[in-house]
């Protein structure tokens, strides 16, 4: 998630907007940029690539009173001045900042081209600016207005005009922004956090909503009570959160939503994966992919490799990235090797990939970061967008490498003989999981209550089948590294009678991934046999299920979906049970001990 921050009022707008660019700076952007209104109409734009804690030039002499700042984590287009905002229209008249994916933009781009438009950018947001240009008739919330009527996705904007200069229209869809109200001066901006040095006072827009910001008074389409802020600045930038890991886990809904918007023909039973095109017909003779990561990326690889192999018809194989870098695998140009990382620094990955390209393997990224060495060494790839992930524990981002390794599915699927209603179901299927998600963590109360009743033991079982094995492994990493007291393994269901069994009585607790699916049966009897042992059931089922409520201690539900989405499901309430048991041991969940976010050393 980008960041936004716009200020109107009587005193200069640069030093306001400046010290909200520093409170957002938390999340790690890689770029910002400004735009301020001077007397006689002059515009200045100042656009950086880095960090805004690094700035050391002088602004003092800019004394404009209207201005919009933002602060990128670059989306669409790489990191480069020319793709940071504010974005502007053909002539420089129309300034914009903006948060969220304007998902039609290359058509809209297309058209505006047509039209003679010239863009200065590689961003989706560029487009607004030639919208409202397109439109501008020296009223600039008509303009807004209108362009909005033709834009698909989300967004939250502040856009000025060097034409009709006193004024910041600002408007919402999709994505957050409030309005900070002052004597004499008002503030729009994504995050509470930007404006809380300034005001307190704040109104959160709706989406669909327009506001005008002028000097001295402000209106928006309807009368909306102010309210008050309560928190300080480090809950601000936690929104009401304790902690960055619980912010992200209850941000994984709309990590589903952000991961797959814009991505779907649902009606043709296709993934619409832009960063795959170009090598697509490459991807057509491909007989093979090895999917490489570390860590819980891994795991999200491991269920790609069911996906592919069940869905895809693919041979697929999930390497470790630092085994595979020195076992002398047998590839050629006929084998795809997809990496998958969060940050797209991992050394161990990166360095995997090059030994794949030196043996012609076509190489793909799946990666969070944009513009990361990951992203950059692969051929090609798609980008999770789901912003930044600040707890060291990965999970919003696992959440939505699991949801592209589901259209990557489709995507090679519908390449290889898959038909149109298995692509359209896996589609339709997928786009109901971010309200299926949010019912889940509706129910965090009650894994809260779970973390503490489990909380008196020191060893942890994670056991699954097939496309839930990873999930158990999962489960498992997130319990060792969160709640680092606990000792946690995540186990094939089947194995555990090969010898683990012999660890089980009623101090060593399993959990149990059993959703309704084609190994449910065989689920049960590994749950039957721990029952044997005295061992205490934690149960992760299927909505509906009653059978496993009298064979378990304890239970916790996940609504029905498709067998091959049912790790996005059981993996959120995993995440939870996790934080909250480092919490309820009195471990900072942020930042677990002798963890970094990325390892970047072998
Ligand atoms: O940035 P990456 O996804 O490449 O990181 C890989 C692992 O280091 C990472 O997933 C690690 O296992 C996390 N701390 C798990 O929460």
């Amino acid at each position: 998630m980008c960041g936004i921050v716009g200020y109107i009022g009587k005193k200069p707008a640069l030093p306001v907007l400046l010290s909200g660019l520093k409170r957002l700076e938390y999340r790690g952007y890689d770029s910002y940029g400004f735009c301020i209104l001077e007397k006689k109409k002059d515009v200045f734009l100042y656009k950086k690539k880095g960090k805004i804690s690094e700035l050391q030039e002088d602004f003092s002499n800019i004394k404009g009173q209207i201005g919009i700042a933002h602060t990128r984590w670059a989306t669409t287009g790489a990191v480069s001045e020319q793709n940071t905002h504010p974005h502007f229209d053909c002539h420089k008249n129309i300034f914009l900042v903006h948060n969220g994916i304007i998902e039609n933009y290359q058509e809209l781009k297309e058209q505006l081209i047509k039209e003679g438009h010239q863009f200065t950018s590689e961003t989706d947001t560029e487009v607004l600016a030639h919208l409202i240009e397109k439109y501008f008739d020296d009223n600039l919330e008509e303009a807004v207005r209108q362009a909005l009527k033709e834009v698909r996705g989300t967004y939250g904007i502040a856009v000025i005009s060097k034409k009709d200069p006193e004024k910041i229209v600002a408007a919402k869809l999709g994505s957050p922004l409030i309005l900070g109200i002052n004597d004499n001066e008002f503030l729009v901006a994504s995050d509470p956090a930007a404006i809380i040095s300034s005001t307190r006072q704040i109104i959160t827009l709706d989406d669909n909503e327009i506001a005008v910001l002028s000097p001295d008074k402000f209106f928006i389409l309807k009368e909306k009570p102010i309210e008050k802020i309560e928190w300080d600045i480090e809950d601000a930038q936690k929104q009401g959160f304790s902690h960055f890991m619980l912010k992200e886990i209850f941000e994984e809904p709309e990590a589903i939503k952000k991961s797959i918007v814009g991505r779907m023909i649902l009606e043709q039973g296709l993934a619409k994966l832009g960063g795959l095109d170009e090598v697509s017909e490459r991807l057509k003779k491909i007989e093979k992919v090895v999917i490489i990561a570390c860590g819980t990326a891994s795991y999200a690889g491991k269920v790609g490799e069911y996906m592919f192999e069940e869905y895809a018809k693919i041979p697929t194989k999930l390497e470790i990235a630092s085994e595979f870098r020195y076992k002398n695998s047998i590839l050629d140009d006929k084998t795809a090797v997809l990496a998958i990382s969060q940050s797209g620094e991992t050394i161990d990955t990166l360095e995997a990939i090059k030994e794949a390209k030196r043996k012609g393997c076509l190489t793909l990224g799946l990666v969070n970061t944009v513009g990361s060495s990951i992203a950059r060494e692969t051929d090609a790839g798609v980008y999770c967008r789901v912003g930044q992930e600040i707890a060291v524990a990965s999970t919003k981002a696992f959440i939505s490498q699991l949801s592209i390794l589901a259209l990557i599915t489709v995507f090679l699927g519908r390449q290889r003989g898959m038909s149109l209603t298995t692509g359209k179901r896996i589609l339709q299927e997928l786009e109901k999981l971010p309200d299926l998600a949010r019912k889940i963590l509706n129910k965090s109360d009650d894994i809260k209550d779970l973390a503490k009743k489990y909380s008196e033991y020191r060893n942890f079982f994670f056991l699954a089948r097939k496309y839930n094995f990873p999930i158990a492994q999962e489960g498992a990493i997130k319990l060792k590294e969160i709640a680092w007291k606990i000792h946690a393994e995540g186990y094939p269901g089947g194995e555990i009678k090969h010898g683990p069994i012999a660890l089980i009585d009623e101090n060593f607790p399993t959990v149990v991934i059993c959703p309704s699916d084609s190994v449910y049966d065989k689920m049960k009897n590994a749950l039957e046999e721990i029952k044997a042992r005295k061992g205490k059931i934690l149960a992760v089922i299927t909505q509906g299920n009653d059978e496993i409520k009298n064979l378990a201690d304890d239970v916790i539900y996940i609504p029905k979906t498709l067998e091959m989405l049912t790790p996005i499901l059981t993996t959120i309430p995993l995440h939870l049970f996790a934080a909250y048991l480092g919490l309820e041991l009195g471990l900072d969940i942020d930042k677990p001990r002798n963890l970094a976010k990325s390892v970047t050393v072998e």
